[in-house]
């Protein structure tokens, strides 16, 4: 029998996925080696802190991380520290040492994805990201490989899985926000920095790379716009339900014909959707491609073993690649960086979709007339109307309205002239409704 090339990997950071990633390379080691036709061996951790949940026994740890990226015996530099700091130096450290990086870090890819790929297209060395989107769904493979034929028209998803656990203990539970994040903390799903979770930004930082692979652009972190959970109202919610729909943070990038939409952003869409289905921790991407038709993605989006599946996964693309030449290795973002398009993000207000509005309308003969014609003005066409009862005591009852697709910027310029409307009182709520079936 011939012997297997050994690949020995360096894990820097054994918090809840370097803890997950120990586990599962260690209790699956055989049926890895079988897959990858490695040895892939542990030979160094690097961490302040143990983790009870990992056996460490003879393996080499550290409280510097900087020492597993100089290790001579490192091959593979797995960077599980997190943050856009010191895993960034980390990073360029290894690549600099000559090491493969894999890396779960989304914020680090997103903002410095580019200049890392650089540095380790100079060094001939592999950087694997599979699990900084979507925790343990092959959605980065997906749309690199396995869709590679298609020319993808739009992918949207839900991609931070305590945003949608959040949601989920609300919406079904009626829980209190704090104590749903408090529980999605206590499970390891949060970020470090749980304000990434409720705003958005870790959603952002997913989509901004896949809308990447999906389009052949550079990533532009800045260019995504973004909106979380913090402010959703749960009458909202409420009124989504009676007119068919959830409310579901999703991420939307879509290719229209001037330029790319990248968004992230609470969504109706309808209730008899799949991704209306998606609750808790789970994430879920459609990508629709012109030859393969719509297509969905779904699993656990978040936790130690699920997102280091991922991790795993990339461990042993890059020891089966160890032997490929350079160009012969699939591109980081999917396409050759010299065949990047310049296609523009559009900016918010280029966005066309259908909307959600509710408004507090005075309860009097036509107030409806007013807010339809300032719409008509602007082109936007009313598709759904629900006028509430007024409780007892208040003159002003909720207005709650559909339109049908309208740009942005035209739909803000209504919204704004009906608030200055005498009948209505206060702002006019705005929410982005998608179909998700074109
Ligand atoms: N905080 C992230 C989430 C972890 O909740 O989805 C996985 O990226």
């Amino acid at each position: 029998m011939t012997s297997l090339k050994k690949v020995n990997i360096g894990i820097c950071g054994l918090g809840t996925v370097g803890g997950g990633t120990f586990n599962v390379l260690t209790r699956n080691a055989e049926l890895i080696n079988s897959r990858s036709g490695s040895d892939i061996r542990i030979v160094q951790v690097g961490s302040r802190r143990t983790n009870p949940a990992c056996d460490l026994s003879g393996v080499g740890v550290t409280d510097d991380i900087f020492e597993v990226a100089a290790n001579p015996d490192v091959d593979v530099v797995v960077e599980l520290v997190g943050g856009t700091s010191i895993a960034f130096e980390l990073v360029l450290a290894a690549i600099e040492n000559g090491k493969h990086v894999v890396t779960a870090n989304k914020a680090l890819i997103a903002q410095h994805g580019n200049e890392i790929f650089e540095a380790a297209h100079k060094k001939s060395v592999m950087v694997a990201f599979e699990a900084a989107v979507a925790g343990g769904i092959p959605i980065i493979k997906t749309l690199r490989e396995g869709l590679g034929a298609n020319r993808i028209e739009w992918l949207a998803g839900i991609i931070n899985g305590t945003g949608n656990y959040i949601l989920t203990a609300m919406e079904e539970q009626g829980r209190k926000f704090e104590d749903a994040l408090e529980e999605a903390k206590a499970l390891g799903y949060a970020e470090a920095d749980p304000t990434f979770d409720v705003e958005g930004i870790d959603a952002a930082h997913k989509l901004v790379i896949l809308a990447s692979l999906a389009f052949g652009i550079p990533l532009q972190f800045d260019k995504v716009f973004t909106e979380g959970i913090g402010k959703l109202d749960l009458q909202d919610v409420a009124y989504a339900r009676e007119l068919g729909f959830r409310i579901k943070h999703l991420g939307i990038a879509r290719q229209v014909g001037k330029g790319v939409e990248v968004r992230v952003h609470p969504t109706l869409i309808p209730a008899n959707s799949l991704v209306a289905e998606v609750d808790g921790v789970m994430n879920a991407i459609m990508v629709k491609g012109d030859a393969v038709g719509p297509t969905m993605f779904y699993g656990a989006g978040a936790g130690d073993e699920p997102t280091a599946s991922a991790v795993v996964a990339d461990i042993i693309d890059v020891a089966r690649a160890l032997n490929c030449a350079p160009e012969a290795r699939v591109p980081y973002l999917a396409f050759n960086t010299a065949e990047f398009s310049d296609t523009p993000v559009l900016p918010i207000e280029d966005v066309e979709t259908a909307y959600y509005l509710r408004m507090r309308a005075l309860d009097r003969p036509g107030v409806l007339t007013q807010v339809a014609s300032i719409m008509s003005d602007r082109g936007i066409s009313i598709e759904a109307i629900i006028q509430k009862r007024p409780q007892s005591g208040q003159d002003h009852v909720p207005l709650i309205m559909l339109t049908n697709k309208a740009r942005e910027g035209e739909l803000m310029a209504a919204a704004r002239d009906v608030e200055k409307l005498d009948a209505i009182d206060g702002d006019v709520i705005h929410l982005r409704v998608e179909y998700l079936d074109r």
